[in-house]
């Protein structure tokens, strides 16, 4: 891959500053000048630089002023002081714009790849409210939806025929659009089978196991699975390699806790609970993220490609509602062993109710599913926008993304929340520029294309300008779905925690009955680790850049969100998930307020210390997994825990000078000591440059194993769960497989890593 920059042509940011040993040039020709005919010539040229320069371990030219610009007005934003800056942020996001932003992205259908006046005009809006964007196009190869059936036959009859449609509903405009997505797995695979089929409860690792040990018959059916639990990939991936031909997910509306039609709430549109048509599409590839013909380089026009089987399905796939699963799961009533006789991951059931027994089958041979799934498989473009605010120091920039392309024409929720929040923190950075202001460090903005299929546009992304990135990026702020509930939730490399709480804690709620509290004190302040599931997988597990995913989630007493289906509309979100539109307002504050603490404040707001306690938090999950899997040798941990104590150890010591760095330049230099002012500056540079780099340290170039695009040995989705985060992957699954070689192997990359972190921050 070569060295590449994020933005093509125009508003390029260079990775490589040029590093001058010497002064620029003018500088260079009054030297050669003066050198011949005067002694002060010599103090102006050799010794007065060397005088004001701290005494470093870095080379010269490091600390050279004029090799890095000098912000004239460090430790202070330009144009306007950081309360100024706060202030814009904080009143400029409006309930009636960002009402109009949702309006829009949620008009018409924007697959990805299948909608290029979005990308046009996110750019034009971005444009107007004075951010320089471009939009970067990637070639990837990617499905789209032909035909599809789904029947139960009895012998020859046809018993039932799955519609595989959402019910158009009067009140809700975009489920009666002519041009709406069908119903169908991204990068699922064309077929056409008939065979008895089994249900398999969630089809998790464990639930097929649980089948095997119970002797059903596997090989030649089809699955009947319900969503949850795990990735619905890896339900069709398992599905796959037990022989199994094909597989069908449905919506249990178990999924819908209390909310739900047995418990008296009525239907959307009418109620808050699950329209019993309502359908969840969704990926099926693999857990490998990106375009699945380019694994770890970008998918430009001309690249060379790759069999992607190895990362998506072989098999035929559909999605469907419980309405469609209903007639299926009640003719295997009366066949094979009740689920409710397995273990107690294999009780519950949301339709009881309705009559099914939840009977694992086979179903007799002569009761069949017919599951037709064509479709088209091409290559074609798909469009990111990417806006910049250059900062005055080129090398630390903060990222901030959400994906654009939706599974439906709606997507009020899943992405366009996001997407309308994401334009009114733009809109108020560019209200900030109006009043002369330059961030510190470079601030870019991303709307992604092709999330949906498999995070394909920011990995591409990722891909092109990963030496930019790892050299440049202090941080990654995703927001995908943005506003589906009131309960705010987020997942973030520790790094970034105390900055979350420092601004939960700043923003007013919305929440009604808690007047006068911020988000922070009605939030449980429970941070998850990074797994999958959104546009950060690149920048975390691939390119170690410490990030974050935010938003309000539903919570249990909230109404339905219909994940990927029809019904995660605007109308939906105006009457139901967010009536007043604050809590869009609200995560746009909380993001433009995360993006600008990281921009402006002189010394990184990061954290060494949570990152290495949140090591010794994971090893000790670690080692309380391992007990279960080796039984007759205890593994030696001893290495793993010298080297996580020393890291925390060098961890507290590194925050404690942050600390104290901090109050020094809040307490500023009289501008006559101007050489003081400047030795700061770079002490300020030199940690930020450590903090900037720590999470780095944890790549491994090797990658995991059996999957090394996923390169962070602390982080990267669940081998089984896909979603959920796994810490320290390579060593439980060392564990998990019964290797004790392996574990020793990787508790061998971990501990390097640990001290090869532990010797930056020293
Ligand atoms: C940002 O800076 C780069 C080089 O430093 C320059 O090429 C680019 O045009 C600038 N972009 C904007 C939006 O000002
Ligand atoms: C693209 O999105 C716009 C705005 O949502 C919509 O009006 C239009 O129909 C979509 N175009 C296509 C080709 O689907
Ligand atoms: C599926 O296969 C069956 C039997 O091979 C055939 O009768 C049927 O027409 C096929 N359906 C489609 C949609 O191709
Ligand atoms: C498992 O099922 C097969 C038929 O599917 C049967 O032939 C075999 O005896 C069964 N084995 C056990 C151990 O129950
Ligand atoms: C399934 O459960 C029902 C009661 O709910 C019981 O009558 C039936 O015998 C059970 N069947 C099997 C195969 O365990
Ligand atoms: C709103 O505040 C009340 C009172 O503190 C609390 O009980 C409730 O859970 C909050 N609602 C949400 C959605 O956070
Ligand atoms: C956030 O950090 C700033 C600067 O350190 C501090 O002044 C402020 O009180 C903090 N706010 C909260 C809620 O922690
Ligand atoms: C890698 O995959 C192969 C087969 O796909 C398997 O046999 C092997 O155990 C895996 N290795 C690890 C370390 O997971
Ligand atoms: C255990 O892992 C080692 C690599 O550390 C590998 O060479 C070996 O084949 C693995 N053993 C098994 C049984 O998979
Ligand atoms: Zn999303």
């Amino acid at each position: 891959m070569d060295e590449r920059t994020p933005l093509i042509s125009t508003v390029s940011v260079s990775r490589q500053q040029p590093r001058h040993p010497y002064p620029h040039k003018t500088f260079r020709r009054f030297c050669s000048i003066a050198l011949g005919s005067s002694l002060i010539a010599v103090v102006i040229c050799f010794l007065l630089p060397v005088a004001i320069l701290p005494r470093g371990h870095d080379s010269l030219s490091t600390y050279l002023p004029w090799s890095k610009p000098f912000p004239k007005s460090w430790p202070q934003s330009t144009g306007i002081t950081f309360a100024e800056l706060q202030e814009l942020l904080l009143n400029t996001p409006d309930e009636d714009k960002v009402r109009s932003w949702s309006e829009y992205y949620t008009a018409g259908p924007h697959l990805a790849g299948k909608n290029l006046s979005q990308a046009i005009w996110t750019r034009e809006r971005w444009e107007e409210f004075g951010v320089k964007s471009e939009i970067v196009a990637y070639d990837v190869y990617i499905n789209y939806p032909v035909s599809h059936r789904l029947a139960l036959l009895h012998g020859d009859k046809v018993k039932y025929e799955c519609s595989l449609e959402e019910d158009i509903l009067s009140e809700d405009p975009t489920t009666s659009l002519k041009d709406r997505i069908p119903t169908f797995h991204g990068y699922s695979a064309s077929g056409n089978v008939t065979a008895p089929y089994v249900y398999v409860n969630h089809g998790t690792f464990q639930d097929f196991k649980d089948l095997v040990a119970a002797n059903i018959s596997l090989s030649g059916k089809i699955a009947l699975a319900k969503y949850g639990g795990v990735f619905r990939g890896l339900k069709v991936k398992r599905a796959q390699e037990l022989g199994m031909v094909g597989a069908v997910i449905y919506s249990d509306p178990e999924e819908d806790g209390e909310i739900t039609e047995e418990n008296g709430y009525k239907p959307y549109p009418d109620g808050p609970a699950r329209n019993p048509s309502s359908v969840q599409r969704g990926s099926v590839a693999g857990t490998l993220p990106g375009d699945p013909t380019t694994p770890g380089y970008p998918s430009k026009p001309g690249v060379p490609r790759v069999d992607p089987h190895n990362s998506i399905p072989k098999i035929p796939s559909l999605p469907i509602s419980y309405a469609d699963a209903l007639p299926l799961l009640k003719a295997l009533n009366g066949h094979g062993p009740n689920a409710s006789s397995f273990n107690k991951y294999w009780q519950g059931g949301g339709l009881g109710y309705k009559g099914v027994k939840y009977n694992i089958g086979p179903s007799p041979d002569s009761v069949v599913l017919n599951l037709v799934n064509e479709q088209e498989y091409v290559t074609t473009p798909l469009w990111n926008v990417i806006g910049v605010i250059n900062g005055t120091i080129p090398d630390e920039v903060i990222v901030l993304g959400n994906h654009r392309d939706a599974w439906i024409a709606g997507g009020a929720g899943d992405p366009n929340s996001g997407s309308a929040a994401l334009n009114e923190v733009i809109r108020s950075f560019g209200e900030a520029l109006k009043s002369g202001w330059k961030p510190f460090r470079t601030i870019v903005f991303a709307s992604w294309d092709g999330e949906e299929y498999g995070l394909v546009g920011s990995t591409e992304w990722v891909e092109e300008f990963l030496p930019w990135l790892s050299a440049s990026t202090v941080a990654y702020l995703n927001v995908d779905v943005g506003t589906r509930g009131q309960h705010f939730t987020a997942a973030a490399s520790p790094l970034l925690n105390a900055l979350i709480y420092n601004v939960t804690g700043s923003i007013q709620s919305p929440n009604q009955t808690t007047k006068g509290q911020t988000v922070g004190d009605i939030w449980d302040g429970a941070i998850r680790t990074m797994g999958s599931g959104s546009d950060f997988t690149a920048f975390q597990d691939f390119a170690g850049i410490p990030s974050l995913d935010l938003g309000f989630s539903a919570g249990p007493k909230d109404a339905v969100y219909h994940y990927h289906s029809n019904y995660d509309s605007f109308h939906w979100m105006d009457s139901y998930g967010d009536k007043d539109w604050h809590y869009h307002v609200t995560i746009t504050k909380i993001w433009a307020l995360l993006a600008a603490t990281l921009s402006e404040t002189p010394v990184l707001p990061l954290s060494a210390k949570d990152y290495a306690n949140g090591l010794e938090k994971y090893l000790n999950d670690v080692k309380k997994r391992s007990e279960q899997y080796t039984t007759s040798v205890s593994f030696d941990f001893h290495d793993l825990d010298k080297a996580t104590t020393k890291l925390q150890e060098a961890a507290a010591r590194f925050d404690a000078y942050t600390a104290e760095l901090k109050e020094r330049v809040g307490e500023g230099v009289p501008w006559w000591k101007w050489w003081k002012k400047v030795k700061l500056y770079y002490e300020v540079r030199k940690v930020n440059t450590k903090y900037k780099t720590l999470e780095r340290q944890f790549l491994y170039p090797g990658g995991l194993d059996n999957r090394s695009w996923f390169k962070h040995v602390v982080f990267a989705p669940g081998r089984w769960t896909g979603y959920a985060g796994a810490t320290f992957p390579g060593l439980v699954e060392s564990f998990e497989d019964g290797n004790t070689t392996n574990a020793l192997r990787w508790s061998g990359i971990i501990t390097e890593r640990l001290n090869t972190a532990t010797t930056l921050l020293d």
